[in-house]
């Protein structure tokens, strides 16, 4: 299997051109599209619609009045000055998504970054919506599902290229060498129902691009002080400068809280994969 990292936004408009159709794309928008994305889907939402512009959201809204409109502009929630409607129902902050507000309910999402990237993927086979909230049990599905190219999908931060992305893909890689080396099973591994017939003791040998190696090096030397790490980063100092958005940082670096695989499905919708 080979693994391919996009490390910065920079790179996206490229993926049009590629040939992704026995790809699995795995986006990470860590602060914090696609932790806020998890969360939500945990928290019982039905499906995120991720769109790339406010007039897209608001067109989706129109057709299907009972759904939630979400996402940011400069990190904080669209108002009604960038609608020529009314303000959104919520902002960027996975805090915000709490079961009260998401449980049975389809959220149309435009961020800066994330949705861009998740659309960008579109031509993939597979497209998943990762975070360090849902890494292994990501990295397990991707195991599960033997793609032939894995692209590792780093959304960024306005033009740049955002670390903490870039550390999530390289846990990630780093995560289904270790076992492809081990070859034995995860701990704590649960077989994805659509397993039967592929043996979860076999060895698998990754093949590394450059980007991919870096991001994976990366990971390596920053694992043992995430928090302060991406805390410098740019990102992380917009959001830590904003009183009521500081906590996502600590909320989106935590690994694995949530055991769920979301899906970006040909409709254009996330879902959890069951
Ligand atoms: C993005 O999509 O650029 C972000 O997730 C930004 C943010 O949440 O502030």
């Amino acid at each position: 299997m080979k693994i391919d990292c996009i490390l910065s936004p920079a790179e996206l408009p490229a993926l049009a051109k590629r040939d992704l159709r026995d790809a699995t794309c795995v986006v990470f928008d860590v602060l914090r599209a696609t932790s806020t994305f998890v969360t939500a889907l945990h928290n019982g939402a039905k499906a995120v619609i991720p769109v790339a512009e406010i007039s897209e959201a608001l067109a989706i809204r129109q057709k299907q009045p009972g759904g939630l409109l979400g996402g940011e502009r400069d990190g904080v929630k669209i108002r009604a000055d960038q609608t020529s409607g009314g303000d959104f129902d919520l902002g960027n902050s996975p805090r915000e998504y709490t079961p009260e507000k998401v449980r049975g309910k389809t959220i149309v999402s435009t961020t800066t970054n994330g949705t861009r990237a998740l659309r960008a993927c579109a031509g993939a086979q597979t497209v998943l919506a990762a975070s360090f909230l849902n890494l292994t049990a990501t990295a397990q599905f991707i195991r599960w599902l033997q793609p032939a190219q894995i692209l590792l999908v780093c959304a960024g931060t306005r033009k740049n290229l955002a670390d903490e992305d870039v550390l999530a893909a390289g846990a990630l890689g780093e995560m289904l060498v270790r076992w492809g080396e081990t070859a034995g099973e995860p701990k704590g591994e649960q077989k994805h129902p659509g397993s039967r017939g592929r043996s979860p003791h076999q060895k698998r040998i990754y093949g590394f691009s450059n980007s991919a190696e870096t991001a994976r090096n990366a990971w390596r030397k920053a694992k043992s002080n995430l928090l302060e790490v991406v805390s410098a980063a740019e990102n992380a100092r917009r959001l830590l400068a904003i009183p009521e958005l500081c906590d996502d940082v600590e909320f989106c670096l935590r690994q694995d809280v949530f055991n769920l695989v979301a899906v970006l499905g040909h409709d254009g919708a996330i879902r959890i994969s069951i």
